[in-house]
């Protein structure tokens, strides 16, 4: 374990067995379809690529960065767009990839974004779900895990852009915040 985390909240065979189920949900709902895939960049990157690559539906994928944190472990509102898509969604069947839904503001930024832009349908997935922080009523159409108020990393999740690589999710021990 790395030495900056405290304890591992899931591990890295949980996670292979939620991605399969949520790749299995998705080759349900997209038989027969031509979806694009799109990941919320950095931290969905992980769970984007084990999830395509879990899939039987072929996928268009697409990446997407968003910003509403800075280095720290608080949400400071409404996201900005970092860097855009290079697909026109338009009567596009879009799924759109999530690591966390937190406050909810990034989702309800994405959903109204790619609905504005004519997506013909829009179906989001998250890894993490926190539903105890939401500040908007919106949420993920299939989510892996749900967790507390903890802020978690690995796994494609960071504290000030560490701990993304690793495979596991943990919590930080307290000193990492208070440094
Ligand atoms: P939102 O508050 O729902 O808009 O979520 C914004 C983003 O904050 C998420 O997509 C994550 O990248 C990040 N985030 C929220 N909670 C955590 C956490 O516990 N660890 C790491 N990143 C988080
Ligand atoms: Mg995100």
């Amino acid at each position: 374990m790395h030495k900056d985390i405290q304890s591992i909240v899931i591990t890295e065979d949980e996670i292979k067995q939620k991605v399969k189920a949520a790749a299995e949900w998705l080759d349900k709902r997209f038989a027969g379809k031509d979806p694009v895939a799109i990941s919320v960049l950095k931290g969905s990157v992980m769970f984007f690529c084990d999830l395509v690559r879990a899939m039987q539906t072929p996928v268009q994928i697409d990446f997407m960065t968003l910003s509403s944190y800075g280095s720290g472990s608080v949400s400071t509102g409404v996201p900005k767009i970092v860097m855009d898509l290079s697909t026109n969604v338009a009567g596009r069947d879009v799924i759109l990839v999530e690591d966390i839904v937190d406050s909810g503001n990034s989702l309800v930024r994405m959903r109204d974004l790619l609905v504005g832009r004519g997506a013909a349908s829009f179906t989001a997935v998250t890894m993490f779900d926190k539903p105890s922080r939401r500040q908007v009523d919106i949420k993920a159409d299939y989510s892996c895990f749900e967790v507390g108020d903890e802020f978690i990393v690995g796994y494609g999740l960071d504290y000030a852009q560490r701990y993304r690589t690793l495979p596991y999710v943990g919590i930080l021990k307290r000193e990492i915040y208070e440094k």
